[in-house]
């Protein structure tokens, strides 16, 4: 099955009113990559606007509660962002699990709610430098992922990214041979909790300090479908290459 590769990028919490142009650009090369998903997940402030200011191109959240509305002092809901324009959430980054002590259980509910709702959700997993040096990394993301899938799983709206925590923002990228190893084995994973046709059909993105130089090596790994973009994803001049790598366009 060939899947469309998705490229998406993370902004985390950076980008104000004064970054648009950013994405406005980013929306413009979207246009013309042939074959290839794009979306930049904003902080949930700029979704508006960022929607305003690039018609037709995927902007998406970062995080969703999994209850429809409520008592949730600073959280926000799948309706809330569909309302602001989001076609697309994230849920499960590590940096969520981490500071906010987010369990996959946690994090299947909130990809419910957004399955629920007509946003497509990127389910993050990922191991930390501990566990990979204790030889448990595929173990450990293989449990992660089956743990966070929602009961409602919808293989054409749902990705899942790998991004392994020591890869994140440090410019070190794991390895081709890493990556494929992980990559295979949460795809047989999904096989076994969706079946084989849905497996099939999810992407499976790689995310850790993707960048314009190292993008075409792991796009042109076995199961990877694509890339979870933080730092390169903040201005055009980074992000576009990556978009370009994934259609086999040098950059
Ligand atoms: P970097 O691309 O900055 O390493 O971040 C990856 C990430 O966490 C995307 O969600």
């Amino acid at each position: 099955m060939t899947r469309r590769k998705l490229v998406a990028g993370n902004w985390k919490m950076n980008g104000t009113a004064a970054d648009l142009g950013e994405a406005t650009q980013i929306s413009m090369a979207a246009e013309t990559a042939d074959g290839v998903d794009v979306a930049l997940c904003v902080p949930a402030t700029l979704i508006v606007r960022a929607c305003t200011a690039t018609p037709g191109f995927a902007i998406g959240g970062q995080d969703v509660h999994a209850a429809a509305n409520g008592a949730h002092t600073g959280d926000i809901s799948a309706a809330m962002l569909e309302d602001a324009g989001a076609s697309v959430v994230i849920v499960g980054h590590s940096e969520r699990r981490e500071a906010h002590g987010e369990t996959s259980e946690a994090v299947a509910a909130k990809a419910e709610a957004a399955l629920n709702s007509t946003l497509d959700v990127i389910v993050c997993c990922g191991e930390s430098l501990d566990v990979r040096e204790a030889g448990h990394a595929v173990t450990n993301v293989t449990d992660q992922i089956a743990a966070s899938l929602p009961a409602n799983a919808d293989a054409q709206r749902l990705s899942v990214a790998y991004e392994p925590i020591w890869a994140i923002g440090t410019g070190k990228v794991a390895g081709p041979e890493e990556i494929g190893e992980m990559h295979a084995a949460i795809r047989s994973k999904l096989a076994e909790k969706l079946g084989e046709d849905a497996a099939n059909a999810v992407r499976i993105l790689y995310g850790g300090s993707v960048n314009g130089d190292n993008a075409a090596e792991i796009f042109a790994i076995d199961h990877v479908d694509g890339a979870l973009v933080g730092g390169a994803s903040l201005t055009a001049a980074k992000f576009v290459p990556i978009i370009h790598a994934a259609t086999g366009r040098s950059v």
